[in-house]
């Protein structure tokens, strides 16, 4: 999706886990912004309407022999620059001043004391409570600036105004850092004047008319849909702008939650309105996973067994209505953000399943109408869409579904057993009001049996754990501490009320090192 008219502020990424952060943080004012990698030429920058730049912080030292080549010429586009961490470390190297290697790394909580005043700390403290991370620190500053902030070991803020800079070396856009969004709206506001037009009625009118645009009177489209918030949100955009002419797949891998495959197809049909074509697969996806037992296997087979339906379906959507040559993908940002690889490729842990694999088979072109959104940011148009909040919260479900839940053989006994307890766990979570504010929880069926007693008899069945995860991203997560009673209810719900689990544990493992799904 293009965004030409929209004013944006740019966010040159040197690598930093906390880029897309800022990007955030000021999307959350509602004005634009975009991250690009920091080997982005000056034409790719500028043509984002640029009103501010930010360079980001990032692992490296500016003495590097393999420091990202960033042209110099971005620091004389003429806009303002606000340089954090490593950026300020670019910025100083860059203009002729010197950085050096700090006798001590600051890394956690600091106090800044501002010493200057500058419109970049407007409104805030003279004494900030801020979050650090660096090894390297401004020695020398460059001509024309001066320093407007320090910690008790080292710069922490230059300005040169006339030239319309600005650097930090701490990290305004993580949480800990108090006022750190005071800050980032001191430069996109007072420094850059941006406007705040990036609204969720704005995207939705710009996207509609951009696909209705693209895909023409006549063009067909679809999708495949799940009824999570992403790919419902995608199609029902789509949907606005095409109409029936969208065809949402939704297939039943017999490995969804209980009564899932009738409450998605309800919410798609009568609330969103959509055009949904529902595959009940559940014979054929089992009968493949009959007898295996390896994580990896599973997840190829259901992948693989999804492209093959999908496949079929898209056909036969082609014979009754004439040919379909758009695929809609609810991808997300963070996918798509072209990150510098300062550390290399990312192992693969596990093969995610989802319908990125499809395109090339079916030689269809992409619509990714959310490409350029944050998760959050998907909720709120969902929101603006009239998008059931049962939808809107719901938490992330794996491609695979519970087969990955299912440690050992998946056979239908154990994924009604699984069904049933995970209802149980989601029902518990929503009564004691905490289903919104945890990322996952969920129960997972473990191949163990245990002795165990009920009434007189004596039960030797399975055990279920329950994990209840906090992440913003899935990629790190913490365990949620879940208040004694609610695991209480559901351990004596699942144990009384399943015939064929007499044990409950609970999964107290962060990720890392542990993952958030059990395979
Ligand atoms: P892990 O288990 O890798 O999961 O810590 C991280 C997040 O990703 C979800 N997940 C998946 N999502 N297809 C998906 O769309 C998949 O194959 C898949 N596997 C894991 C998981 O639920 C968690 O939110």
């Amino acid at each position: 999706m293009d965004h030409p008219a929209l004013q944006s502020i740019v966010v040159l990424d040197f690598g930093s886990q906390y880029t897309q952060l800022i990007a955030r943080r000021i999307r959350e004012q509602n004005v634009f912004s975009v991250v690009l990698p920091c080997t982005a030429s000056l034409t790719e920058i500028q043509g984002y309407n640029p009103a501010g730049l930010i360079l980001s912080g990032g692992p490296c030292s500016v003495y590097d022999a393999d420091a990202p080549p960033t042209d110099p010429q971005i620091l004389s586009l003429g806009l303002p620059v606000l340089g954090i961490c490593y950026g300020l470390q670019f910025m100083t190297h860059t203009l002729g001043g010197t950085v050096r290697a700090a006798s001590k790394r600051e890394y956690g909580h600091a106090e800044v004391s501002v010493i200057e005043p500058s419109v970049l700390f407007e409104g805030m403290p003279r004494s900030l409570s801020v979050w650090m991370s660096h090894g390297d620190e401004a020695e020398v500053l460059p001509e024309g600036f001066r320093l407007i902030a320090k910690s008790p070991s080292a710069v922490a803020g230059i300005e040169n105004a006339s030239k319309r800079m600005w650097a930090v070396q701490f990290h305004p856009e993580v949480h800990h850092t108090r006022f750190g969004t005071d800050l980032l709206k001191n430069f996109v506001f007072r420094i850059c004047q941006a406007q705040p037009n990036w609204t969720p009625q704005r995207f939705i009118d710009a996207t509609v008319a951009s696909v209705r645009q693209t895909v023409g009177e006549h063009g067909r489209a679809i999708c495949a849909i799940s009824g999570g918030v992403d790919s419902s949100v995608a199609a029902t955009l789509v949907a606005r702008a095409i109409g029936d002419r969208l065809t949402c797949v939704f297939v039943n891998n017999g490995v969804l939650r209980k009564n899932e495959y009738e409450k998605v197809q309800e919410n798609l049909r009568n609330k969103l309105h959509l055009n949904v074509d529902a595959v009940d697969a559940t014979d054929r996806f089992l009968s493949k996973l009959a007898g295996v037992t390896e994580p990896e296997r599973k997840r190829k087979i259901i992948g693989n067994e999804f492209i093959e339906v999908f496949d079929a379906e898209a056909r036969r959507v082609e014979r009754q209505s004439g040919a379909v040559d758009w695929l809609v993908q609810g991808t997300l940002y963070p996918d798509v953000i072209e990150s510098v690889s300062v550390r290399g490729p990312s192992q693969t842990i596990k093969s995610h399943h989802n319908v990125g694999g499809l395109p090339d088979k079916m030689k269809l072109k992409l619509i990714e109408p959310l490409k350029d959104l944050f998760k959050d940011e998907v909720r709120r148009i969902g929101r603006d869409l009239a998008m059931p909040d049962e939808m809107l919260q719901r938490q992330p479900f794996p491609g695979p579904g519970l087969a990955v839940r299912i440690l050992g053989e998946v056979t239908p006994e154990r994924i009604r057993l699984l069904q049933d307890a995970d209802d149980i766990v989601v029902a518990e979570i929503k009564r004691a009001g905490l289903y919104n504010e945890i990322w996952q929880s969920f129960a997972v069926l473990l191949p163990v049996m245990s002795v165990g007693v009920m009434g007189d008899q004596r039960t030797y069945a399975y055990t279920c754990a329950i994990r209840a995860v906090n992440s913003e991203d899935g990629m790190t997560a913490d365990w949620v501490p879940l208040p004694y009673e609610v695991l209480k209810t559901i351990s004596s719900r699942i144990v009384n009320e399943i015939k064929g689990i007499n044990r409950v544990v609970y999964d107290i493992t962060s990720k890392p090192p542990g993952t958030i799904e059990w395979e």
